[in-house]
């Protein structure tokens, strides 16, 4: 008899859901992870940190820009970053140990250790052999570098090491300006940082829709950010705890060299399946180092399912959850059904940036006829009142008013994206949207006027 009918590698977002719905579903389940605590990336070094510093330096611009402006008068808070990082470390901890109470609860066994796959069916942690009818890889992704440069957690920093800077730098390179990039130089340039991104393309976010990624780039540049686009970075020199980035603009060939005291290396991450032996028991990986699998999970090898950051797709907590909980259900003999059509993607900069759907440009290249329903956070009284009217809410419909996308810049975008989700799921169409009453006075209300800008107009445009 196996000692469990599911063993999941990685207790990370993807993993740690997973297992909790095998459980619920009457699995007996074990869970393998080599860190010290439950999570993953999300929890320890990446979703969660990082919001953590992004609440506290956004609480700090509002006191440094627009507490006065209230009426709520007298000196900005002082940045004790010792004690910041001592709050967002208090955020992780919680999190994680409630993930260990979670396993308890559900009465999931977590092996403690680095595990690998000696044969289908077998997981060895240490020198112990676990059987299992069905494997689940769940083990993530790590930070991709640059050729040539040398990523010390220090000097120059992945996502981790800047979660964690010994000093506020007083000058911090970016080098990409993707999701990572512009979160982390936000905080930084909120503490007071000269943030420079060099990104190698000539927009920001280059996934995104254009116009948002323009108001993007617009907003941030005046909170401070400075951005060189086009420009490839050549090398990364670092001496005495200073570093020289060399870029050459792609337009002229020219090259220049700029000083900082930090640089943070956020080019992409990649999937990490080191040391679980998949080439030898002959599981196909995907040209981009990910593991292929199937329609349901399955990998190349019976009985052995991978999920997240480790297989191809979004690069995002939420969708490895919902592969998570999708391929639980098939093991306990369900349908589980991911809608790779329907997952959001949030930026948590102020304003916030959310996304579901098509953006224009796909649809463009597609050939798809659409029409976009548009409205400026300007005609939004609640986001006047906190000073956040620079953005827009826009969505995308086909020739039948049925909802294609949605494209979100302003405040609390990454809530009011779900509506839209919602509403894609059921099929919906704008005038679905435009119909449903909206509180007023909320921010959601910018997303109904766009709606209504699909048909025969917005009311406050
Ligand atoms: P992971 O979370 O990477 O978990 C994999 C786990 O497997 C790890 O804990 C690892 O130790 C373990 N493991 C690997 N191999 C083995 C082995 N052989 N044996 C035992 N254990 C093993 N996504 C969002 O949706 N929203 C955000 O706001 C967001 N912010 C982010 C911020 C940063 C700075 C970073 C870096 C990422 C962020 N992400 C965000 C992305 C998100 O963290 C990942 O998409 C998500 O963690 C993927 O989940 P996963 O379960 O596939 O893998
Ligand atoms: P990313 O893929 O979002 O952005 C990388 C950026 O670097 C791109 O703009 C790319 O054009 C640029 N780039 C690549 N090579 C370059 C070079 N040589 N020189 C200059 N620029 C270069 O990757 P990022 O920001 O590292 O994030 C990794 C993953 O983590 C993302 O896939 C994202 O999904 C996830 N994440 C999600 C968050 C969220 O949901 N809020 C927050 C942080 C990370």
């Amino acid at each position: 008899m196996a000692d469990f009918d599911v063993i999941v590698i990685g207790g990370g977002p993807g993993g740690y859901v997973c297992a909790i719905r095998c459980a619920q579903l009457g699995l007996k389940t074990a869970v393998v992870e080599g860190r010290e605590t439950l999570g993953g990336t999300c929890l320890n070094v990446g979703c969660i940190p990082s919001k953590a510093l992004l609440h506290a330096t956004h609480e700090l611009h509002e006191a440094e820009h627009n507490f006065a402006k209230m009426g709520l008068k007298g000196k900005a808070p002082s940045v004790d970053w010792d004690q910041m990082k001592a709050y967002k470390q208090e955020v992780v901890d919680g999190n994680t140990k409630g993930i260990e109470f979670l396993f308890k609860k559900n009465k999931i066994t977590w092996l403690k250790g680095w595990g690998s796959i000696p044969a289908a069916g077998q997981v060895k942690v240490g020198e112990e052999v676990h059987n299992a009818k069905n494997i689940v890889i769940a083990s993530g992704s790590v930070p991709s570098s640059l050729p040539g440069i040398e990523i010390d957690e220090e000097t120059v920093v992945s996502s981790t090491g800047a979660l964690a800077l010994k000093k506020i730098p007083k000058s911090l390179v970016v080098i990409g300006a993707g999701v990572i990039g512009l979160e982390m130089g936000s905080v930084y340039a909120r503490l007071g940082a000269k943030v420079t991104v060099v990104e190698f393309l000539d927009v920001i976010t280059p996934t995104m829709d254009g116009e948002v990624s323009k108001q993007f780039q617009k907003i941030l540049a005046k909170q401070g950010m400075d951005f060189v686009l086009g420009a490839a970075v050549q090398s990364v020199e670092t001496k005495n705890g200073k570093a020289k980035v060399t870029y050459k603009l792609r337009k002229d060939n020219s090259e220049v060299t700029i000083d900082a005291d930090t640089v943070l290396v956020a080019t992409g991450r990649k999937p990490y399946t080191d040391g679980l032996g998949l080439a030898d028991i002959g599981v196909e990986m995907e040209q981009r180092g990910q593991i292929k699998t199937d329609a349901h999970w399955q990998t190349s090898v019976k009985g052995i399912y991978a999920i997240g950051d480790a297989i191809v797709g979004p690069m995002l907590a939420h969708k490895a959850e919902d592969e998570g909980m999708a391929v639980a259900e098939v093991l306990a003999g369900k349908h589980g059904h991911v809608n790779y059509g329907v997952i959001p993607g949030v930026i948590y900069t102020t304003p916030e940036v959310a996304s579901v759907g098509k953006t224009e440009e796909e649809l463009k290249k597609d050939g798809v006829k659409y029409k976009v329903g548009k409205f400026p956070f300007m005609g939004n009284a609640r986001a006047k009142a906190v000073f956040q009217a620079e953005g827009f809410a826009k969505l995308i419909v086909d020739e039948n008013d049925r909802i294609l996308g949605a494209h979100i810049i302003g405040p609390g975008a990454g809530d009011l994206i779900h509506e839209v989700c919602v509403a894609m799921e059921f099929g919906a169409s704008a005038e679905d949207l435009a119909l449903t009453c909206h509180a007023h006075p909320t921010f959601s209300e910018a997303v109904r006027e766009a709606a209504l800008a699909c048909g025969d107009g917005a009311i406050h445009a």
